[in-house]
């Protein structure tokens, strides 16, 4: 396929020099930041002036990943500040319809994330109002997990429903990325890929990056 896309995770870089840890991604197509609460997932990274002086030094785009109970609250503000896109999760939003909406009002794509056991069904009739749909293919908070099998066919069902509707939206994927499970995911309909642990955990992060391309695309 194309158009796919790598998402490094900087959840597996090093916090002490996370400027350094950006350039150091600067081929990959945007930078995924997981923001999370300690509610909605048992973990806590930044919030949003972390994240807002880390995005006035990048040398690419954000695609920020909230794993907040307040979403709803905080999503908007991460693109007020400029993140190129920005997922909430379902199980998370009160009022996901209109999240999706203030975020492109503010000039973000709108992406909505699918934790491993959430259906995708009863979100099909809002495809409309996102850029992304993300199938979580680990139990989300934390880095260097196994990517979960079980989340194939739902991959295939979104990927379908996408084809279906003939709308312009990426399918995600962020769990489990490796040079071995990318192209299963790929096939199964994703094109963008957030990988934390296959990137950051290599010596060459860039050739890391190179290798997942080159993976996806069979
Ligand atoms: C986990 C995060 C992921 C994480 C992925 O909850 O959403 O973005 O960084 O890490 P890997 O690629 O190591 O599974
Ligand atoms: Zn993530």
């Amino acid at each position: 396929m194309a158009c796919n896309h790598i998402y490094p995770s900087i959840l597996s870089a090093d916090f002490a020099n996370l400027g350094s840890e950006l350039q150091a991604i600067k081929t990959a197509d945007a930078a995924h930041i997981d923001v999370m609460d300690n509610h909605f997932v048992p973990n806590l990274t930044w919030g949003l002036p972390v994240v807002k002086r880390l995005h006035e030094v990048s040398p690419i785009p954000f695609d920020i990943h909230l794993m907040i109970e307040d979403a709803d609250r905080w999503a908007p503000q991460y693109a007020e500040i400029g993140c190129e896109s920005v997922t909430f999760h379902a199980e998370a939003a009160i009022a996901p319809i209109k999240l999706a909406r203030t975020l492109r009002e503010n000039g973000a794509k709108a992406g909505m994330a699918l934790r491993p056991a959430t259906a995708v069904e009863p979100y099909l009739d809002m495809l409309s109002e996102l850029d992304m749909l993300l199938i979580m293919t680990v139990e989300p908070g934390f880095g260097g997990q196994k990517f979960l099998e079980v989340t194939l066919p739902k991959i295939r069902r979104a990927a379908e429903a996408i084809r279906g509707s003939g709308l312009e939206l990426r399918l995600q994927v962020d769990g489990g990325i490796t040079e071995e499970t990318i192209l299963r995911a790929a096939e199964a309909g994703a094109d963008t890929f957030v990988a934390g642990s296959s990137v950051y955990g290599q010596d060459d992060a860039a050739a890391a990056i190179a290798g997942l391309r080159a993976a996806a695309n069979g």
